[in-house]
């Protein structure tokens, strides 16, 4: 049950659409098997189409058998089920949110919106919200990614919120932060000392941190298109993973103590400019190639493709932090559709040993690696060098892997949804899983030079043939240092 035990009249704008019908719904009822909704949370869904409530149920019925991974507990379902409640308000007239108001019960219930729309709706829902008199101090508002794209567009969506909410009403989702293995960086790095004392430029040589993925644009283009990998991965997912590898210790782990750290990261962040672009940044776009022996087309070839587009589906990056801990620790991020495999993980590189003993099997010894997976396989391994085992050879080394593999440690439980965890959270009112409004902000800042630099360099992206790891450019940008990547 969620923490507080309170009931939730839990609303969700666009509850016909993919989002909602493909995460919300199935993560509801995972929420629901797990016993993790009070009896009383009710789901409110709002479209502009004209659907009795059978119609309605009968189409969130649909998507729960097409959504819902494994088998379906009829009970569950029926039980989710009994909590919907459809609600028809076109969100442009205020007066239509009346209706809403009608079936809403915020004495007995907390209510959390769920914007699962385009930010452009935004101002309406909340104008239309306040109009009906459902925007009290207490009432939650759950705002969904695109939050702009750059950091004007970005501000004027959280002014057009803030009108309405204040900051500790409004919880920012970036899914990334409810996936089970990116919490885990907060436990791993916190709770053992054999890291929290290594983890540093004493100890640590750089960091990578990949995050590819098989799919290409998924029918997404018009979207996809106008926003890139950059802000559609970069800004968001991969900055947040970068702080919590980069952040200080927080206080504890009340929602502000933690984003306070990762603000300071995002501070520190040495801007990438015209100058420095080149050296620091690898935009790539595929073509045509093939994935596990399957062929697929290039970027252009897409559905809806235009074949003169320039936005990058590969990003990679050399970023440097320029605070105390990570002085001469370069951050390396890359990330890009339709590579050889889906495969999100961060890799911790520790410094060669000042002095080799054992030059007769390793000329140089490599650096010891901690490798945290993050997706699929979720797990840490650390590469590690031992005596292969024998007699009358002397010494010599070899690569030994010491690997936790969560699946095999935490056998039998099931690994939840990064939104079934997210969702709980905002019913619980604990905003530490969301982007406060000066991380996204503080994001976008950076993110807008290196767009800038881009766009003022001309530079078309570098083509690499789907099912790789990206140009070979990327390449080169390590290289340049004496590194190489995880491969
Ligand atoms: C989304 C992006 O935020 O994350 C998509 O908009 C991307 O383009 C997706 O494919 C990746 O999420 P996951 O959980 O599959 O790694």
């Amino acid at each position: 049950m969620n923490k507080d035990n309170q009931a939730c009249d839990f609303t969700i704008f666009g509850v016909q659409g993919d989002l909602a019908r493909r995460k919300l719904l199935p993560s509801l009822y995972q929420l629901d098997n797990a016993g993790l909704l009070h009896e009383d949370t009710r789901i409110i869904g709002v479209a502009r189409h004209e659907l009795s409530q059978d119609e309605f149920v009968a189409g969130m019925r649909d998507s729960l058998e097409t959504f819902v991974k494994g088998s379906l507990d009829p009970e569950v379902r029926d039980r989710l089920l009994g909590r919907l409640h459809y609600v028809l308000v076109n969100l442009d007239v205020p007066d239509e949110y009346k209706r809403l108001a009608d079936i809403i019960d915020q004495e007995k219930r907390q209510l959390v919106n769920y914007f699962s729309v385009a930010p452009f709706l935004f101002d309406d829902i909340c104008r239309g919200l306040a109009h009906a008199k459902i925007a009290r101090p207490e009432t939650r508002v759950v705002l969904e990614k695109p939050i702009g794209r750059n950091l004007e567009t970005s501000q004027g969506i959280n002014d057009t919120v803030a009108r309405v909410f204040c900051e500790e009403q409004v919880y920012r989702i970036d899914h990334y932060l409810g996936k089970e293995t990116v919490m885990n960086l907060l436990a791993l790095r916190f709770a053992n000392s054999i890291f929290t004392t290594n983890w540093d430029h004493n100890t640590i040589d750089h960091v990578q941190i990949t995050v590819a993925e098989e799919v290409g644009i998924e029918g997404r283009w018009g979207y996809f298109d106008q926003s890139g990998q950059l802000r559609d991965m970069v800004q968001n997912h991969l900055m947040q993973i970068l702080t919590l590898v980069a952040m200080e210790p927080p206080v504890n782990m009340d929602g502000d103590s933690i984003r306070n750290e990762k603000l300071k990261v995002l501070k520190a962040l040495r801007p990438i400019t015209l100058d420095t672009v080149e050296e620091k940044t690898v935009r790539g776009q595929y073509s045509a190639g093939f994935i596990k022996g399957k062929a697929v087309p290039g970027y252009h070839e897409e559905e809806d493709g235009n074949p003169t587009s320039c936005t990058e589906s590969f990003v990679a990056l050399r970023v440097d932090i320029d605070n105390w801990r990570w002085a001469d620790v370069p951050f390396y991020l890359r990330t890009g559709k339709r590579m050889t495999t889906k495969r999100s993980e961060v890799v911790i590189y520790f410094k060669r040993l000042p002095h080799n003993i054992f030059k007769d099997s390793y000329k140089q010894l490599p650096r010891n690696k901690l490798v945290i997976r993050l997706q699929p396989d979720e797990g840490v391994e650390i590469e590690m060098l031992n005596k292969e085992p024998g007699i009358g050879k002397g010494i010599k080394l070899q690569k030994t892997l010491l690997d936790l593999s969560f699946s095999d440690a935490f056998r039998g439980e099931r690994v939840a949804d990064a939104y079934e965890r997210l969702i709980l959270e905002t019913m619980d009112g604990n905003q530490s899983l969301f982007i406060r409004r000066d991380e996204v902000e503080l994001a976008w800042n950076w993110i807008d030079s290196i767009q800038e630099a881009w766009a003022k360099s001309n530079e078309p992206p570098r083509h690499y043939p789907a099912g790789t790891w990206g140009p070979v450019a990327s390449v080169a940008l390590l290289a340049r240092d004496g590194r190489e990547w995880e491969e």
